[in-house]
């Protein structure tokens, strides 16, 4: 099967059991203040697992582009190392809000992957959660039943908080999780060590490729967990795991899901992938990072110098630098591949046609802006090794490394490769020494710590400054925001002249209210 096919099949199996087909939601999240980007399937429904909203069908499925790029799910450092981890994924799920519970999501787990797709459940282990003390939550032995229909208990496996009980953020629906495991080592491996002792051990081989949570919980700022309205059902599969099992490979890379494009890279740099670690490493970086690039484009987060657009800035730059130092691309290269990634999901993802344009455009004037800063910085890394090698050192300063990666995006392991051709080494030492002082004062200036809201009255913010510049209303709720030594209070009004900040104006500011400590915030009243 195709990877397009495999995804349809997927979307087919759960419309025949009553699912409603959705289109993936934009990875790019603007309405969420605890999520930049969407990390899993159940962001868009949110909400109605919340309780807040209704949703239009209780059954739904879907393919959901998702970026695990920051915050609690955060998988960039790992990219190109590895086979199996990416920055931008898509996530197969299917829902129920308050409709089947566990013992339908199981069963139809297991006949999906074995009775459709046909994979041997001999290579299967699947995990329930084990329970947690400090929660107070039991094991899930009624997941642990179903799935004993299935398998023997060899190939069920009791896993901890970190692994079974599934949380969006530090905030947000929770719940205990199920995850369905692979062994797709050689029968000579296998013989040699059960699979059931390599689940979870960073096996390449064997591998996480569907996550089942059983949502009942809501976390809270205090930690607490409560009950949430209806249970749901919230499952998870990674398509580009699936199709690398499917298609029978031991790396995602060589699926028709990324071979298209490492052929690309191949052609236009004059590389094989498979003969070299390091240039298969650079390949796989470029073809994971043009994908989140050119989806982040074409839902509306361009590259910039805060919040969203600088992670995808960040995830360019650790494209260009791999093919710069790797790959010798001394000029823009990404922009090049994106008529391969058109080609290829477009089908599946009109919005990358229809941007195609704007995305190669963008492309290319970040790559060149960075490759000039990356210039730039040669030069000056020149003059220091010159100063170093004048004084007699073999080693360059740590702080001079630093200042020239937090000025000029120059990352230490580019430094460290061009001071190693000119036989001197860095101080890694003080490099860090210097990156941990940068981040202490980053956390200190950015911790934020948000309490529950207090409810006080139900309702929407009314707008009323077409006509007022001033209006009575009452709070419908409020929550405590501690920033630093400054504690201020947001407040939600069931009327309100403030205009909120949308769609790049600025926003109305009540500066002696902030002055008294009590801040009123705007995207929050015209909500
Ligand atoms: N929310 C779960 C996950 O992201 C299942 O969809 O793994």
């Amino acid at each position: 099967m195709t990877a397009n096919e495999i995804r349809e099949a997927y979307k087919k199996f759960f419309e025949s059991k009553g699912h409603l087909i959705v289109p993936s939601a934009p990875m790019v999240i603007k309405d969420d203040p605890t999520l930049m980007f969407t990390n899993a399937g159940m962001n868009q429904f949110k909400d109605i697992i919340l309780g807040n909203t209704e949703p239009k069908c209780r059954r739904q499925t879907d393919s959901q582009k998702c970026l695990r790029v920051s915050g609690k799910h955060n998988d960039l450092e790992e990219v190109g190392h590895d086979t199996y981890h990416h920055t931008m994924f898509e996530m197969l799920g299917n829902w129920s809000f308050g409709d089947y519970f566990k013992e339908e999501a199981i069963t139809w787990a297991y006949e999906f992957l074995v009775d459709v797709l046909k994979i041997n459940p001999e290579h299967l282990y699947v995990t329930v959660f084990e329970g947690s003390k400090e929660e107070g939550l039991e094991r899930d032995s009624e997941a642990a039943a179903i799935w004993g229909r299935f398998f023997p208990e060899s190939h069920i496996i009791n896993g901890n908080k970190h692994d079974n009980f599934w949380e969006m953020g530090d905030t947000g629906p929770c719940g205990p999780c199920s995850e369905i495991h692979i062994d797709s080592r050689t029968p000579e491996e296998r013989a040699a060590v059960p699979g059931a002792e390599l689940v979870n051990k960073d096996n390449p081989q064997v591998i996480e490729i569907w996550n089942l949570v059983f949502m009942q919980y809501n976390r809270k700022a205090d930690g607490s967990l409560e009950p949430l309205p209806h249970k749901v059902i919230d499952t998870g599969m990674g398509f580009e795991r699936l199709v690398r099992v499917m298609q029978d490979k031991h790396s995602n890379y060589d699926t028709d899901v990324f071979q298209p494009i490492i052929k690309k890279i191949g052609e236009l740099s004059g590389y094989t992938y498979g003969e070299k670690e390091e240039t298969d490493v650079a390949m796989r970086v470029v073809a994971d990072h043009l994908r989140a690039i050119a989806f982040s484009i074409a839902d509306g987060q361009l590259p910039s110098n805060a919040k969203a657009g600088y992670v995808i800035r960040r995830i360019l730059r650790r494209a260009v630098r791999y093919a710069y130092t790797f790959l010798g691309q001394r000029e823009a290269f990404l922009y090049r591949l994106l008529p391969t990634l058109v080609e290829e999901m477009g089908g599946a993802y009109p919005e990358l046609p229809a941007q195609q344009t704007l995305i190669g455009r963008v492309m290319k004037e970040e790559e060149e802006s960075f490759l000039r800063t990356l210039s730039t910085g040669i030069s000056l890394l020149e003059g220091v090794i010159e100063q170093t090698v004048k004084a007699g050192s073999d080693t360059v300063d740590g702080e001079k490394a630093f200042t020239l990666f937090d000025t000029y995006g120059f990352p230490l392991d580019l430094t460290q490769l061009i001071c190693s051709e000119k036989g001197l080494k860095v101080d890694e030492a003080g490099f860090n020494a210097e990156m941990q002082k940068q981040k202490e004062r980053a956390r200190n200036a950015a911790a934020v710590e948000t309490d529950d809201w207090v409810v006080l009255a139900e309702g929407e913010t009314q707008f009323v400054g077409w006509d007022a510049l001033e209006a009575e209303s009452r709070i419908l709720r409020y929550r405590r925001v501690q920033q630093k030594k400054l504690t201020y209070y947001e407040l939600v009004l069931d009327s309100t002249p403030f205009y909120a900040e949308m769609g790049g104006q600025v926003g109305d500011l009540r500066r002696e209210a902030r002055e008294q400590s009590a801040h009123t915030s705007h995207q929050e009243t015209a909500r």
